[in-house]
């Protein structure tokens, strides 16, 4: 394997480093299982270096992570890794934005694209997603079509969608070619993608793929005597994957990650963090590589039942950390 982190990228989207940053921590106290609140400005600053000279490069923000867009940006600058790093940030729009008339919607579209520009202190935004899949369509496509001017005028590099709810808002957004990327919430419980063809598709289209949710926020890593208590429906799968941990002799935390580094479709598996400490052991684990595929097919089959309940957070029922448009 390459020795950079960076090395196993998928020949159409060489900038996409295989192991991405999730950046919402570093905007405020997120996830099921955070004990420790939002990362430390100077704690940031040295996960980013470090990334960096480890390749890993591709940071996932949002105009609704925080203070994250603004933190990246004051890094970024002060590390000077502005041109190392592949930003991909995303369009959050007000309640009410559908009711707007076609030349307000416009400039509250490029309102947010500036501000997410002016926050990451780039010009030229390399990712740019929807944050809500619904956008795409509003006043026959005009949201989309404000942002492929951005495209045309050299501001946004690969521009795309961020899907929240499952395998057919991926499957729409394939339909349409313009769309370079998706992220989507994908791991070793979620099977919908491959079984609903969104894995196949990305890869025959050359659509770059980013999944996030590798450890579902955190609670794929906790004592199932704890998940219990924040998400009951979670016992049994928890349990599941800590048994056939135990028979493949591998970690939870390395299975789940290495999971999703055997997916081919996924240009890249971004994952959050709390700690540099918690990146290291990240990097460490992702430099072992994929799983057998034996064991993958096993992994498949074993969670081809997950309820859509467990895998999306939006329907956990539990109060946590997140703003309700994730
Ligand atoms: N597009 C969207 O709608 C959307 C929605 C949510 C997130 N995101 C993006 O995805 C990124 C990842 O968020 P996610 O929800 O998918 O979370 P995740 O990556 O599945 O899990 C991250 C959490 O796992 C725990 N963790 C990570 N590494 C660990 C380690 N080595 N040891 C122990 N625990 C570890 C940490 O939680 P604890 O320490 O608290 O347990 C961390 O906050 C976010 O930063 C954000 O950029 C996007």
């Amino acid at each position: 394997m390459d020795s950079k982190v960076g090395g196993g990228i998928a020949a159409a989207h060489r900038n996409i480093s295989r192991l991405g940053l999730g950046t919402v921590q570093f905007g405020f106290n997120y996830g099921i299982n955070n004990a420790r609140g939002q990362v430390p400005y100077d704690e940031v600053l040295r996960i980013l270096e470090f990334g960096a000279a480890q390749g890993v490069t591709f940071l996932d923000t949002s105009r609704a992570y925080g203070a994250s867009e603004e933190t990246l940006g004051r890094a970024m600058e002060e590390a000077r890794l502005k041109d190392a790093c592949m930003v991909c940030t995303k369009l959050d729009l007000p309640p009410g934005y559908a009711s707007l008339d076609p030349a307000a919607l416009r400039q509250t579209v490029l309102d947010g694209f500036r501000r997410s520009q002016d926050a990451l202190r780039l010009d030229h935004i390399p990712a740019y997603l929807l944050h809500s899949p619904e956008y795409r369509t509003v006043q026959q496509g005009l949201v989309w079509q404000v942002l492929l001017e951005q495209v045309e005028a050299g501001s946004i590099g690969l521009l795309g969608v961020s899907i929240a709810r499952g395998p057919d808002e991926a499957l729409q957004c394939l339909a349409e070619p313009t769309v370079r990327i998706l992220q989507i919430p994908y791991n070793v419980f979620d099977q919908r993608w491959r079984r609903t063809g969104v894995l196949d598709a990305c890869l025959a289209q050359g659509v770059a793929l980013v999944n996030r949710s590798t450890y579902l926020q955190g609670l794929m890593l906790m004592d199932p005597q704890v998940a219990h208590i924040k998400v009951p429906a979670s016992v049994p799968f928890l349990q599941r994957l800590l048994d056939l941990a135990r028979q493949a002799g591998i970690p939870l935390k390395e299975l789940a990650l290495r999971y999703a580094l055997s997916c081919d479709a996924l240009s890249c598996t971004l994952i959050g963090v709390d700690s540099l400490s918690q990146f290291e052991e990240n990097i460490e684990l992702f430099r072992l590589g994929a799983l057998d595929d034996a064991l993958v097919q096993q992994m498949e089959q074993m969670f081809a039942d997950t309820p859509v309940e467990l895998v999306n957070p939006a329907l956990w029922g539990q109060p946590y950390n997140a703003p309700k448009s994730m």
